[in-house]
């Protein structure tokens, strides 16, 4: 499963791309906002291109068919390692399936059901993006989603990519991995909780003082 984080924030994606292990980026008008705003979005999503050699998720804005057509074209020309993300309604499915025919790759967001994925995946979409914390906040269990679009894509043969979003902590990255996600996309708080552990900082500084000791350093 590949792991991808969630952010427009440019310092984020500086600082988690020195692991060598963050192989692509969503974005979206509120983390945009949460971001600070100001910059033109083309010039934030152009920046993190320039830091991380892998897709790069930036969102549509309008609201009917022509105009998401006429929006994705122009985001998706931003840059090569750009793809174009739509929400899963009637407009958006409709545009999904003609940029789709043009090679215009596209993250489809806002899944709730694997109905839309379903759909999103026949109209040629390269990604789908269930949103499993959002789902879990209105009492339902997110990655129950994530686990049946796996399945049923398996199932078929869907070349679409199911992109695990709206995680929210670390146990929800293990969880996405054991669904079959092929990709997860998180939060830097989230990411940088992965690698942290009380245990292992214990354990780090029992070797350190041991080591010490056993060197004969005083500690
Ligand atoms: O990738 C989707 C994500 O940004 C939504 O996260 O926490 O607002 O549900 P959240």
């Amino acid at each position: 499963m590949e792991l991808w984080l969630d952010t427009a924030s440019v310092d984020e994606v500086r600082a988690a791309s020195r692991f060598g292990v963050i192989s692509g980026i969503t974005t979206n008008p509120s983390l945009w906002a949460k971001s600070g705003g100001g910059r033109e979005y083309r010039d934030v999503v152009l920046e993190i291109a320039s830091i991380i050699d892998g897709p790069i998720s930036a969102e549509c804005l309008s609201q009917d068919v022509e105009g998401l057509v006429e929006e994705a074209r122009r985001i998706a020309g931003w840059h090569p390692n750009v793809v174009v993300k739509i929400p899963i309604d009637e407009n958006g499915l409709e545009a999904i399936s003609r940029l789709s025919r043009e090679g215009v790759k596209i993250n489809t967001t806002l899944i709730f059901s694997t109905n839309q994925a379903m759909l999103a995946g026949q109209a040629g979409a390269t990604y789908v993006s269930p949103f499993v914390g959002r789902l879990d906040d209105v009492g339902e269990e997110g990655m129950a989603l994530v686990r049946e679009i796996v399945e049923v894509f398996d199932r078929y043969n869907f070349p679409t990519r199911v992109l695990a979003a709206s995680l929210r902590h670390p146990r929800h990255v293990v969880e996405a991995a054991k669904a079959g996600a092929h990709i997860a996309t998180m939060p830097y708080a989230v990411f940088q909780a992965m690698f942290r552990h009380p245990l292992t900082d214990a354990g780090m500084k029992r070797f350190l003082e041991d080591g010490q000791r056993a060197s004969g350093v005083k500690v």
